[in-house]
């Protein structure tokens, strides 16, 4: 396994980092549906990808994106209602999805209706296998919470021993609210082609520090969930603003 050293790319404040993930998505997209004709991107929780999204949805970038040959899954959903507040699959359709023409065949949420996460990850694994057999997950949108949680997998918590050929976990007692989610794997997520993590903040500064210089903070090695998003033969992109990669040395890589 070579393990690719991640691209960070850092820019003055949060509305940077939305212009400059989206320039990236677009080529990504595009040179992927060139390739293969399909791109299948997975999609991020949490409060940070809403300006992405609606960045996205607005030109130029909505009219350079060839929605018809693009899927969107869910890297991690909050186990409540399509219409709840909390809902990261609402939190898209508003931002993003109801804006832009892509064919509703080619969005594949997690389901929230069954009666328990164990069911609802047993079926979404049978989704995202699906996923695998027409191409796999082409870029997995991520962001990372100041204890170094990503999707929904928490430092120190069993879902990160999920099995390898286990494609999407339950969570039943995740320690940010709401407690039920469903989540890709470690594995599934290592075996995208492009992770792009989505970091703003200055509470989140030690950790992004803690992820990407791990030689200086040698107790620290390959402990956080975001630190063991390592894809096989991915390339990682991380997108940080000033306040979140205020800890970091100068010599990561910047573009
Ligand atoms: C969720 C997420 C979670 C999130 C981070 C960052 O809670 O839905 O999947 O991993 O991405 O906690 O959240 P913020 O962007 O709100 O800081």
């Amino acid at each position: 396994m070579t393990h690719v050293e991640p691209t960070v790319v850092t820019v003055p404040d949060a509305e940077s980092v939305f212009q400059a993930a989206a320039e990236r998505i677009v080529s990504l997209i595009t040179e992927r549906v060139a390739a293969s004709g399909v791109c299948t991107m997975a999609l991020a929780g949490g409060s940070t990808p809403k300006g992405l999204y609606e960045r996205l949805a607005q030109e130029p970038f909505r009219q350079q994106i060839p929605w018809e040959h693009v899927t969107v899954v869910w890297g991690d959903e909050r186990y409540v209602p399509y219409d709840d507040p909390e809902s990261s699959y609402r939190m898209a359709q508003e931002a993003l999805l109801e804006h832009v023409p892509i064919p509703k065949d080619n969005i594949i949420p997690v389901p929230t209706h069954f009666p328990t996460p164990d069911r609802a990850a047993r079926t979404y694994h049978v989704m995202i296998e699906h996923v695998f057999e027409i191409g796999g997950l082409d870029i997995v949108l991520l962001g990372m919470g100041d204890d170094g949680h990503t999707a929904s997998l928490f430092p120190n918590h069993p879902a990160l021993d999920a099995a390898a050929d286990q494609f999407v976990v339950a969570v039943e007692d995740a320690p940010k609210p709401p407690p039920q989610r469903v989540s890709l794997t470690l594995s599934t997520i290592n075996r995208a082609a492009h992770v792009i993590f989505l970091v703003t903040g200055e509470g989140k500064a030690a950790a992004v520090k803690t992820v990407l210089s791990p030689s200086q903070n040698p107790d620290q090695t390959a402990t956080l969930p975001a630190q063991r998003v390592q894809p096989t033969n991915g390339q990682v992109w991380w997108f940080v603003d000033a306040k979140a990669g205020e800890m970091l040395s100068t010599n990561t890589s910047e573009i």
